[in-house]
């Protein structure tokens, strides 16, 4: 069973998958803690482990009492236990600027459909610069703590955890299971210390008191984070028996009378004006708070509201988090080197004396593109006051939350003399091919292709790999040697399809032949592929590897478009509004820099019109790209590296001889309890318990498609008051109709 792919499980094979995993990973554990002799290698353990954890996550109900994933120190390669989350640990979407606030509570207002009468409270408090934490209670004992680690899974950190003063072991009165979820974090006067005695000690000390807590709650031996004084703020929640109460300050309140220390600036305001003068309140303390602060947290008050709302694929749509403005700092550029990455893109470095941003040592920053360095965005216009970039330079380096660091400004009087301006390579430093821009692209990509080894091995390792084609026997090591391979390479994804009509070529020392290999390992890589050749859309798309389609996205593309023609489509159709949306970003940035160092608020809005309103997009290319970002799940990063792939003809190239040797199967709906899994729904006429938006976000996350138009292919009609056409084409066709009563009840009943 090992072989099936875990999407692809029955229920009644992952209940017998989890247990049989659950005895091999015991009998694992005894050899390697009792015995001391493993029976099976590491990496072998942590894909068990993995596997064991993924159908958990994808049948939370099966998961086992003796689940592998809940042991205390059973990983041997990653020192503490995995532990998977009843519900998964989000992050947060960012606001930079007020008026991102304001389009925060309107986009909610929207969503939920409400008119002006209506208010929507929300909560306003600092958001902790530690790591999040989630305690899980049953019965009022402390059971596990785990660290967040991806969101599904993290670290078994129990017994650290219990070192904590302001964690609870025992809590009385509470639901028969509860997940607190909060923040570990360290005062300054206790890093403070703590640096003054690793120093005594001849040990390292920390840069900042985030990493400090981190290093101290993710320490092997417990009773070194007990030595370390950690503390935690409780803020949110996780699985929960009883509801806590009605509201989030209700909650958090009530987690206060369980024994859990929440944080004094917490406050419910009544909207986005009162948001910011909160926010303006907390900047004000910041520096006198005693712990680092990023930014402040707000959050739709009513819980009910909050489910209502939901979630895009990993940030709540009822909470955002409002960053105080980044951190500068001035430093020296030492040198630009060019990196070249999967995709071919030659990617200009600054390698920067080291500096410290924001409690961070930063020493190397994007400078994204050779218009960039030049002092120009991808229209020509002028950044940074048309000021270039040379390697020598004085500039200043400024970092915001975990991006990586970028330059906001140059000191040109400080530029030594003789200081040349950058040439940008024009051909590939890893290949020597001519490396090109093509129009409208401000990247320049390396057109070795299949040729550029650096480009195609990074790109055939990615496609190969667990989470892609997952070829047996087919690994980062075979790649390398296919790679090098004369008489049988396999240079791009296509020519692993074609291998064994290759190696049936007369002409050929066939593989079976060769050094290393005998006929059995032949025909079984040979079959290894053939297995491979029907595969999902989702894992399709994602082992090709393009830029921020992970694996989530791709799922959630695969699940819209069903089908991969209609993806390409809607790629190439995007393409002029993409890259409209992308001159808008880019004004955007250097709008909100000149303001941040002019010391005035950014004119974001208008710059950012202005430079959409220069680039005319056809209205069909507009219609795409709302096609492409409308999907729950699918940001404009996601919907524009995708509009890329397909517009750089190299690689357009190689993915269609790759589809050509496939089959490409659409996607299952995800979620087999629903009764809507897989179905096509359409909405029509006024829906009155829910906007637009809100239903066919709960229809899709439901494992529904929502399609505009009525057609054979259509389930089920939702008709509210005043359907016209639609409600009688349905009719006509004999499909079932249901009023959004009719509708609820259905997805209710669940
Ligand atoms: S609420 C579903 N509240 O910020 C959203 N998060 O950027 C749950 N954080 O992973 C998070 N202070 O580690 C929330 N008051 C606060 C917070 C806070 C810090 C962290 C948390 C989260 C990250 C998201």
């Amino acid at each position: 069973m090992d072989s099936i792919i875990v999407e692809e499980l029955t229920r009644d094979q992952a209940r017998a998958e989890l247990a049989r995993l659950s005895d091999v990973l015991a009998q694992a554990n005894d050899a390697y803690h009792g015995a001391d002799a493993p029976e099976i290698s590491d990496a072998e353990y942590d894909r068990l482990k993995l596997r064991n954890a993924a159908i958990e996550a994808r049948f939370p109900e099966l998961k086992r009492s003796d689940s592998p994933s809940d042991q205390v120190g059973a990983a041997p390669s990653s020192g503490f236990g995995k532990i998977t989350h009843a519900v998964s640990m989000l992050s947060l979407g960012n606001a930079f600027e007020d008026e991102d606030v304001a389009e925060f509570a309107q986009r909610i207002r929207k969503y939920l459909g409400l008119d002006a009468s209506e208010n929507v409270q929300f909560t306003a408090e600092p958001k902790i610069d530690g790591l999040s934490l989630s305690l899980r209670y049953e019965s009022g004992k402390l059971v596990h703590a785990a660290t967040r680690g991806d969101g599904s899974t993290g670290e078994n950190v129990t017994d650290n955890a219990c070192t904590i003063d302001s964690i609870p072991q025992e809590i009385s009165d509470a639901p028969d299971v509860l997940e607190v979820r909060g923040e570990v974090y360290m005062s300054h006067a206790d890093f403070e210390a703590l640096n003054v005695r690793q120093t005594e000690a001849g040990e390292k000390v920390f840069a900042n008191p985030r990493n400090a807590a981190a290093g101290s709650l993710r320490q092997l031996d417990s009773k070194i984070t007990k030595s370390r004084p950690l503390r935690f703020f409780a803020y949110a929640w996780g699985e929960l028996s009883t509801p806590l109460a009605q509201t989030q300050m209700g909650a958090i309140e009530k987690l206060a009378s369980f024994g859990f220390e929440i944080n004094p600036l917490t406050k419910v305001c009544d909207g986005p004006t009162s948001l910011v003068a909160h926010y303006r309140t907390i900047e004000a303390q910041r520096a006198t708070l005693g712990y680092d602060i990023d930014g402040v947290v707000y959050k739709v008050d009513r819980l009910d509201l909050q489910a209502r709302l939901g979630f895009r694929s990993t940030t709540p749509r009822w909470a955002i988090a409002h960053k105080f403005p980044a951190e500068l700092a001035w430093t020296r550029l030492e040198a630009i080197d060019i990196q070249v990455g999967r995709t071919g893109a030659l990617s200009p470095v600054a390698r920067l004396a080291p500096v410290t941003v924001g409690g961070v040592v930063v020493s190397n920053a994007t400078l994204h593109n050779e218009d960039y360095i030049a002092g120009r965005d991808s229209k020509g216009v002028e950044i940074r006051g048309g000021k270039d970039i040379r390697e020598g330079d004085w500039v200043q380096v400024y970092r915001a939350g975990d991006v990586i660091p970028k330059i906001a400004d140059v000191d040109v009087t400080k530029r030594p003399d003789g200081a040349a301006e950058y040439a940008f390579p024009a051909t590939c430093p890893e290949c020597g091919s001519d490396a090109v821009r093509e129009e409208g692209d401000a990247v320049r990509y390396c057109t070795g292709g299949i040729i550029c080894p650096a480009q195609a091995k990074e790109k055939l390792k990615h496609f190969v790999a667990r989470k892609g084609f997952d070829i047996e026997g087919l690994g980062a090591k075979q790649v390398e040697m296919f790679y090098e391979d004369s008489e049988l390479p396999i240079r791009e994804p296509a020519d692993i399809f074609t291998l064994a009509r290759r190696d049936a070529d007369n002409g050929l020392t066939k593989l079976k032949n060769r050094h290393g290999w005998g006929a059995q390992s032949a025909s079984k890589l040979f079959e290894a592929i053939e297995e491979k050749r029907k595969i999902a859309f989702g894992r399709m798309l994602f082992a090709l590897g393009i830029r921020h389609v992970g694996e989530a996205a791709a799922k959630d593309l695969a699940l819209h478009f069903g089908e991969w023609h209609f993806l390409k489509e809607a790629a190439e159709g995007a393409r002029a509004a993409a890259l409209a949306w992308r001159a808008a970003d880019e004004a955007e940035e250097a709008e909100r820099i000149a303001a941040a160092r002019e010391g005035r608020r950014g004119r974001i809005k208008e710059t950012r019109d202005g430079a959409m309103a220069r680039c005319a997009v056809p209205m069909g290319s507009k219609v795409a790209w709302e096609d492409l970002v409308g999907i729950d799940g699918i940001g404009a990063s996601v919907a524009m590296s995708l509009t890329d792939a397909f517009a750089n003809t190299h690689e357009r190239a190689a993915i269609d001889r790759l589809v050509n040797e496939l089959e490409i199967a659409p996607p299952e709906a995800p979620s087999q309890e629903s009764p809507v899994a897989g179905k096509t729904v359409v909405f029509t006429g006024s829906l009155e318990k829910m906007t637009r938006a809100e239903a066919k976000a709960r229809a899709e996350s439901l494992g529904a498609k929502v399609a505009g138009s009525v057609s054979r292919k259509t389930d089920i009609l939702v008709a509210g008051p005043g359907a016209g056409s639609k409600a009688a084409k349905a009719a006509e066709l004999g499909i079932k109709i249901l009023d959004e009563d009719g509708w609820l009840a259905l997805i209710e009943g669940l």
